[in-house]
């Protein structure tokens, strides 16, 4: 394949609704980032652009669930998101949220281009509708079983389970997710995309032009959706959280998430060209550009058919190839949120990199584990144990120690210089690994170029191997023993290890878009600037100069220690038992007896956990019954700075004025919930005493409200 004049390379946007955990990174952004980091060593023109998906229904479906509204829920999640990909060096160009102006302007034009050119179809069809919530129900609005797999984590848009896409007619047993209510069906008018129209551009494109150089998987998906009939797509919802769609008669509607979603990838170009004084033009519009998206396999459809149908009915590049990754398990079972069981990026950074001074290694640790286990066609798994095997069996006993032993050997034996290589006496065992040195280059460029990360990897590796066989079989250290009857023996040990060390030089090259700490760590213990790193010097014999000194090594990696993998396996399973035991309070709550004194079993949790909690203690300025709950009281309390209303269940044990003036312990972050129409902005501590009577807890002495409780 020829060379194109540049790329631009996406990952998918993920959703600002929550933390995202290593199953994302390792099905969109760590691959992305190997292949850029390759490509700006080949010195490519290379644009990599990221960013936040900020609308959509799984935003107000957060925020509902936080209490808060879904401008807080993108604003807390986009910085987050940001930041954990900063902390694991996913060097993207720019990391862009579609909630920008320049966004909500790029989607409305690609809109009314399609529409004012007749390329949308415009319908009117009945839609499901909660009449509780007086809304209509969109994607994640509404809940079901999924036709496909029956599982009953199937939304109106996909099944969480199985992935297949859906529309909410499909979902068998549908609910809303607002009200839990079954929905009625109300007429309304959307814009489609159609489809249908198309499927011989899609046969030709996808099936014939890319059959062989996309990935079975992707082609695969694909083909059976182009197989069982494109139907339209509705690119317009009923919503009031989105882009705005730029018609006066679509008062009320936004843009289908999966409409403006992808078009955040051109609005993230624009702003980088702006930020950078570019043209983003090129990147989007010349043929000669080669466009790239990396994304996980829930994402296929719409980065192989829904988008780039939108990009070609628009006058733009189709993108060149899809490298999805199918999906990653943790410890025998799917990663979930709802579950609790997953590993988060953020816990990874907090257990991992933070810890530690130079948390780079552990950055690449992960960067290493995730690549040699990436799902690229096959589901995979990630195990603590299979972590600790990867960092240890292979980082720590295979790369670091072949670099390490190279080095110490090269101050040991040959003054702490790169020795000469003495040509006449160069034997099969050097020239076998020079050429397997030259010829690995190659795979591990062909493999990266053919988006198969895992195999460049196992190269890389297998070089540091050779390396280590290499070594044990020329035992420098044996030869110097000899060196005083022998003096000529020293050009033996010279070129093992002026062979050993242009080989960790190539190591630093090759391994560098894989684990960048790790390379520039070898960087400076050989002294070398950072144009070292450039692809071109991969396979090169000759590239640290004869008499130049190094420095003396660092260890690259450290060894992961079985109490770390029994901490984390702990807890994770802990933390699955808290979210069950969680949902089975809340479900329980209504029914609960007024006291029942029962000892209580949680789990154990982490110091982090419980420092999350702001507890002040307060005063109560009033207090009243609430209407209609003969539970719950509501209560005024002064907590310094502010005032607050909590409503708490003691009204079976205590009237309202025996509470006034009283001190007492308040939850002060919990996030707002309503009880009986009023606002409760915490929750007051009590006990159970034998009796089953809640006694409010109070410090001993009086304190000024607003006082920090620990
Ligand atoms: O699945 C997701 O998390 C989506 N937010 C991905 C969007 S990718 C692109 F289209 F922006
Ligand atoms: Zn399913």
């Amino acid at each position: 394949m020829t060379t194109p004049k540049r790329y631009l390379i996406t990952s998918a946007l993920p959703y600002a609704n929550g933390l995202k955990h290593v199953g994302h990174l390792a099905g969109a952004y760590i691959p992305a980032d190997i292949y850029v980091r390759y490509l700006r060593a080949q010195k490519r023109d290379v644009v990599f652009v990221c960013g936040s998906d900020e609308h959509g229904t799984a935003i107000p479906m957060q925020a509902i669930k936080e209490g808060t509204t879904s401008q807080a829920i993108i604003d807390k999640y986009h910085v987050a998101m940001k930041e954990d990909f900063a902390d694991l060096d996913i060097s993207f160009d720019i990391y862009h949220r579609t909630s920008a102006p320049i966004h909500h302007e790029t989607a409305q034009e690609f809109f009314t281009k399609l529409n004012d050119a007749g390329e949308l179809e415009i319908k009117e069809s009945e839609q499901f509708y909660d009449e509780e919530a007086k809304t209509f129900l969109a994607d994640r609005f509404i809940k079901g079983i999924c036709p496909n797999c029956s599982s009953d984590r199937a939304y109106g848009d996909q099944c969480e389970n199985c992935g297949r896409t859906l529309s909410p007619d499909e979902l068998i047993d549908p609910v809303s997710t607002l009200s839990g209510k079954t929905p009625v069906r109300k007429k309304t008018t959307h814009w489609y995309l159609p489809l249908g129209k198309h499927e011989q551009f899609f046969r030709d494109w996808i099936l014939e032009q890319h059959k062989d150089d996309w990935r079975n998987t992707v082609v695969g998906q694909c083909r059976s959706w182009i197989d069982g009939g494109l139907q339209s797509r509705a690119v317009t919802r009923d919503l009031d959280w989105g882009v705005k769609v730029p018609l006066k008669e679509a008062e009320g509607k936004v843009l289908y998430v999966w409409f403006d979603a992808p078009i955040g990838y051109v609005s993230a170009t624009k702003q980088w060209a702006l930020d950078n004084k570019k043209d983003w033009r090129p990147y989007w519009e010349d043929k000669d550009t080669r466009l790239v998206h990396f994304v996980g396999k829930d994402n296929i459809v719409f980065h192989c058919i829904i988008f780039p149908l939108m990009l070609k009915l628009h006058g733009n590049i189709l993108p060149d190839n899809v490298p999805a990754n199918e999906f990653l398990n943790l410890e025998g079972d799917k990663m979930s949120t709802s579950r609790n069981w997953k590993l988060d990026q953020r816990d990874y950074i907090n257990d991992f990199v933070k810890k530690e001074n130079g948390g780079g290694q552990c950055v690449d640790m992960l960067r290493y584990y995730l690549t040699q286990i990436a799902p690229e066609t096959k589901d995979s798994e990630f195990t603590w144990k299979g972590f600790q095997d990867a960092v240890n069996s292979e980082l720590v006993a295979i790369f670091g120690n072949y670099v390490n032993r190279t080095f110490v050997l090269m101050h040991k034996l040959c003054g702490g210089k790169v020795p000469k290589l003495h040509e006449d006496i160069l034997d099969d065992e050097d020239r076998r690994l020079f050429e397997h040195l030259q010829r690995t280059a190659l795979t591990v460029q062909y493999s990266i170029e053919e988006f198969r990360f895992r195999e460049a990897l196992f190269e890389i590796i297998d070089i540091a191997r050779k390396g280590n066989q290499y070594m044990q079989k020329k035992e420098p250290w044996i030869v110097a023993k000899q060196l005083a009857e022998n003096p000529g023996a020293q050009k033996s040990i010279d070129n093992c290890l002026h062979i050993c060390l242009q080989l960790c030089a190539n190591l630093s090259v090759l391994i560098n878009p894989f684990l960048p700490n790790t390379a520039k760590k070898m960087l400076h213990m050989m002294k070398v600037v950072d144009k070292m790193l450039d692809w071109e010097n991969a396979g090169k014999l000759k590239l640290l100069s004869v008499g130049y000194s190094l420095r003396e090594p660092q260890l690259l990696f450290r060894k992961i220690e079985d109490e770390e993998i029994a901490y984390q396996i702990e807890k994770l399973k802990s933390g699955l038992v808290k979210s069950n035991a969680e949902k089975n309070k809340a479900v329980k709550m209504e029914e609960k007896s007024p006291s029942t004194n029962q000892p209580v079993n949680k789990s154990t949790i982490q110091y982090d956990d419980f420092a999350k909690l702001e507890l002040k203690a307060g005063t109560v300025l009033s207090c009243e019954k609430v209407e209609k709950a003969d539970k719950l009281l509501k209560l005024e309390i002064d907590l310094g700075t502010e005032k607050r209303t909590i409503v708490s269940g003691i009204a079976l044990h205590y009237k309202p004025e025996d509470v006034v003036g009283k001190q007492v312990i308040v939850v002060t972050n919990l996030s707002p919930r309503k009880m009986k129409g009023i606002e409760s902005q915490g929750m007051i501590l009590t006990a159970e005493d034998s009796d089953g009577k809640l006694q409010l807890l109070k410090p001993e002495n009086p304190v000024a409200p607003g006082s920090n409780v620990s």
